[in-house]
């Protein structure tokens, strides 16, 4: 692998703090909670000291829309919502240490703490601003609480932060005709101050940081371009208050009417969880030794859209706190951030009821089925799909036709041969040899993967012990053997009872409720993360050991059950049927694919073609040759925004005629019914004329 990783015997990981305003589903699950506990849990089978902290994001403005429109408090909300998750959290066998919330005491304390800190160390910006305030509602609206007309294109329903037709990033104040999305009135414009914290002065250290975290600890790549693009547009000033009532208030004279910006707050909720953990223990010190000792290492698990709060927001927090305090915190040392899950190839949607809550799967499934399904499939490197009849094949051919069938054979046959006990051991046979070598490669090589943050891989190499060792008992006949050769049927027995024990202890990360009742079935005290990852290739059975009774470990999915659920969804929108059902073409040849020549152009030039409403005229170079192409983006691009753009092109497509003009090629270009449109562009380090394959 590529780097040798500091050994750390103490490991801090936390999970992010979902918003405590609706149920978790298995988009958060994949994003950022399974990953995070198959990682604490292989820590722990490692011995080594790791602590999982997580908890209820429980302020914001949706939490109090959401109250709103219920007609009850912020507070009833949350305590709703919070208890909710976090019994889903633990029914899905998520082993947090500290499940805490950032409504307690405890949590405004710290920060405010932060906040005050930063106050008189003078690092926080007042500035003085004119924003868009109800006056029905009693409130300034943020951004995303007001529409109107976008002054750049006319559209009626652009939002106040971006007119999500044209493109442009607007302030509320330049909406022509503003209407609260609240009250739906007109607001009024009214002065108001807030402090701001100024981003930018951190950059060049954040950019070290992350530099010199990367190289030690490898970070991956979708991370580090998130990163690259903020860097790249250059940090900006950012708000830390809102001038709302619910959240963590402003600790000043003069400020009492507003709070904290939830994000502000939401990042120290790492923190003060791991307090209140440390005072749950009756030592309230301790969690100094997680957050204020240099040799842990704290991991941050996230979803992809947390990624600029984790891997800049906070770290320049706690860079201005070590800056300013004889307290050091310290910082990530990984920000192992997931793409998204899709479910059945669309995104999941509390208001279109698309997708299934844990809880909700939870009352039909046992919770290590939908685990194995979602480590399987989980968004790495890329988006993900949900799919129930993934998650049929999954459990039946995977779990109970590889896992299960071989446990229930092997202890089987050893109730039925052997009186329930462990065989004797006798000389082993090169197959013996070989299963028990790919047992400890395996255990090495997984571990590997886990501790790099390749969770599917791992798994895909435990699932594939397991064929093998299901293969070694087809392959080593012991039925055959039992009268032909009885010492040789004992060998391969005990060779199979000892690979039951190392699959359960390879598995509990990802199984842990399965792997438990493995261990009884082997009719052994503990449980397998007390054995330890290091001795899954251990022979540690002895003969003569007394077995528990077999059971059926994961039941199959039956058609209907799949089908019931398929029926169940709602019907899909135009843009999602048509995206959905368009079926994939014919299946090609790589050479037919290789006739077509992708390039890499870039845009010199761009026009209108005149009396055309839809076609633009470029001019692209290819490397040595430059090209004339026409193509009908011009309702989706103004001209001047392509110009410098590197694209796709097709280069050896026949010439063609377009309103009287030639075309020398093609442009790539993805759009959807709903009229977007987007034209492929690539890094701009790619030089011109490069092939496309
Ligand atoms: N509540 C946020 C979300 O669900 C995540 C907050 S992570 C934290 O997107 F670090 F800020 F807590
Ligand atoms: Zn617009």
């Amino acid at each position: 692998m590529r780097r040798v990783r500091r050994a750390a015997n103490r490991i801090l990981v936390t999970a992010a703090l979902p918003y405590a305003n609706g149920k978790i589903h298995l988009g958060h699950l994949a994003g950022a909670y399974l990953p995070a506990d198959i990682y604490v849990r292989y820590q722990r089978s490692m011995k080594r000291d790791v602590l999982f902290i997580s908890g209820s994001d429980e302020h914001g403005v949706p939490i109090t829309i959401s109250a709103e429109q219920e007609k009850t408090t912020p507070q009833a909300v949350v305590d709703r919502y919070h208890a909710l998750n976090k019994a889903a959290f633990e029914q899905f066998g998520i082993s947090f240490d500290m499940y805490s919330r950032t409504s307690l005491p405890l949590h405004h304390e710290t920060a405010r703490e932060f906040f005050l800190q930063f106050h008189s160390a003078g690092i926080l910006k007042e500035k003085r601003e004119r924003q868009l305030y109800d006056e029905k509602a009693k409130m300034f609206l943020p951004d995303r609480y007001v529409e109107g007309t976008c002054p750049v294109c006319q559209n009626p329903e652009a939002r106040g932060d971006q007119c999500e037709r044209c493109g442009t990033f607007l302030n509320p104040t330049e909406l022509v005709n503003p209407r609260s999305k609240i009250t739906g009135e007109t607001p009024a414009v009214r002065e108001t101050t807030h402090f701001y914290f100024p981003l930018g002065d951190y950059q060049q250290q954040l950019e070290e940081y992350i530099k010199a975290a990367d190289a030690r600890d490898g970070w991956k790549e979708n991370v580090l371009q998130y990163c690259r693009s903020w860097f790249k547009e250059g940090l900006q000033d950012r708000a830390v208050t809102r001038d709302l009532q619910w959240g963590v208030k402003v600790p000043l004279r003069g400020f009492e009417e507003k709070v904290l910006y939830v994000w502000f707050d939401a990042v120290l909720g790492y923190i003060s969880g791991t307090k209140e953990w440390a005072e749950r223990k009756g030592q309230p010190e301790l969690w100094k030794e997680y957050w204020c000792d240099p040799s842990t290492k704290y991991v941050a698990f996230i979803g992809k859209d947390n990624i600029v709060f984790h891997c800049i927001v906070f770290p320049a927090m706690l860079m201005a706190w070590n800056d300013n305090s004889s307290e050091q915190y310290i910082l990530p040392e990984n920000v192992p951030a997931n793409e998204f899950l899709n479910f059945q190839g669309q995104k999941f949607s509390k208001s279109r009821g698309w997708g299934i809550d844990v809880d909700e799967f939870l009352e039909e499934f046992p919770p290590d089925l939908l685990r194995y399904t979602l480590a399987t499939n989980l968004p790495e490197s890329r988006d993900a799909d949900f799919t129930w009849r993934d998650f049929q094949a999954r459990t039946n051919n995977e779990l109970a036709d590889i896992l299960g069938n071989f446990i229930n054979r092997s202890l089987t046959f050893a109730h039925r041969t052997f009186q329930g006990t462990v065989p004797p051991r006798g000389e082993l046979s090169a197959l013996d040899k070989e299963l028990l070598n790919q047992i400890k490669a395996g255990t090495i090589h997984a571990g590997e993967l886990i501790d790099h943050y390749r969770f599917r891989d791992a798994m895909l190499e435990i699932m594939n012990v397991a064929r093998f060792a299901n293969k070694y008992f087809n392959d080593s006949e012991p039925w055959k053997t039992a009268k032909s050769d009885p010492q040789r049927c004992a060998t391969t027995i005990h060779i199979c009872l000892q690979t039951i024990r190392s699959l359960a202890i390879l598995f509990e990360p990802i199984l842990p409720f399965s792997t438990r009742k493995i261990w009884t079935m082997l009719n052994l005290s503990g449980n397998p993360l007390d054995a330890g990852w290091k001795t899954a290739g251990e022979l540690a059975l002895v003969e003569g050991h007394a077995l528990g009774q077999p059971k059926i470990l994961f039941t199959k999915i039956e058609d209907e059950v799949i089908q019931k659920h398929l029926q169940k969804l709602p019907p899909t929108t135009a843009q999602d049927t048509s995206q959905q059902r368009t079926a994939i073409k014919p299946t090609i040849t790589i050479d037919a694919f290789k006739q077509v020549d992708f390039r890499i152009a870039r845009v010199l030039t761009a026009e209108r073609v005149p009396k055309s409403e839809k076609l633009l005229k470029l001019r692209v170079s290819i490397g040595n040759e430059e090209r004339q192409i026409l193509a009908g983006i011009a309702q989706h691009y103004k001209p001047e925004n392509l110009v410098g753009k590197k694209i796709v092109v097709v280069a050896n497509l026949a010439p063609a005629k377009l309103m009287g003009q030639e075309s020398q090629g093609m442009l790539l270009a993805a759009s959807n019914n709903d009229g977007e449109l987007s034209v492929l562009t690539v890094d701009a380090d790619i030089s011109e004329g490069s092939i496309v394959k």
